[in-house]
């Protein structure tokens, strides 16, 4: 056996973000939910423009879930709206950065003039090579993965699919993330450790990190050494340590 070998760095290259604690911080300074929400949009700002320096060539972004619908009419409006400027106001700075902007989640349920502006800021920023950026709007992983479902099921009604072709790959391929690599890393802000309906099925072998930091205070540094941190550890994928594998 050879004891010396060193163990293969963690490989990061897609990263996923739970941005919790927007509200937290708000209530903290005694200002409205919404002003963390504005907080947190600084944050996607800096943390996007930090990655290709970090190595990071994927990040994905949960802004918005299926259960987040059930907040106030006043919350869910000002967080639209929210979105609705980051992506008139980003769009020529992701464009110059090279970052290619997608969404994934139920586009069904978005208002009309948001889900145009998606489809063009998709468009503007297609041919964008140095960043992945998807940003999970109207999302969650249980709706995901029915939806994917429900997709087979027609396939195979309609004769385009046997059942015997259904296997891990082709689901991986009917989910809103395709054809993007699995996470490689998630990390929760806010000290949190739960994965809230979050990339269920990508998230599979993903490594997890949570820290107590609330998310407009989440920091470019913090997050340099989460992804140092991380990348020290070894990933297995369910095999034996490499130490013993190579024997
Ligand atoms: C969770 O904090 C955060 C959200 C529901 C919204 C996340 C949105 C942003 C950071 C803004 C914009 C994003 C993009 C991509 C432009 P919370 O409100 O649940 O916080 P709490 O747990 O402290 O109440």
């Amino acid at each position: 056996m050879n004891r010396h070998a060193t163990p293969e760095p963690a490989e990061i290259r897609h990263v996923a973000i739970i941005m919790d604690g927007n509200g937290r911080w708000a209530e903290r300074r005694g200002l409205p939910r919404l002003k963390g929400h504005q907080a947190g949009v600084e944050r996607v700002r800096q943390i996007v423009e930090a990655c290709p320096g970090l190595g990071v060539r994927t990040l994905t972004l949960y802004a918005f879930s299926t259960e987040n619908w059930r907040r106030s009419a006043e919350e869910v409006g000002g967080l639209m709206a929210l979105f609705r400027r980051y992506i008139r106001s980003e769009a020529a700075r992701l464009r110059e950065e090279g970052v290619r902007l997608r969404f994934i989640g139920d586009r069904g349920r978005l208002d009309p003039r948001l889900r145009q502006l998606m489809g063009w800021i998709e468009e503007e920023t297609a041919s964008g090579t140095v960043l992945d950026l998807v940003v999970a709007l109207s999302y969650g992983g249980r709706d995901e993965i029915v939806r994917a479902a429900r997709r087979m099921a027609e396939a195979v009604a309609a004769g385009r699919l046997d059942t015997e072709q259904i296997d891990a790959a082709l689901l991986a391929d009917m989910l809103d993330t395709a054809p993007l690599p699995d996470p490689d890393l998630v990390i929760r802000t806010s000290g949190e450790c739960r994965l809230s309906n979050f990339l269920l099925w990508q998230a599979a072998y993903a490594e997890l990190a949570f820290t107590d930091t609330l998310w407009p205070d989440f920091t470019v540094a913090e997050f340099a050494d989460i992804l140092a941190e991380v990348r020290g550890r070894e990933r297995r994928f369910g095999r034996v340590p490499a130490r013993l594998a190579r024997g």
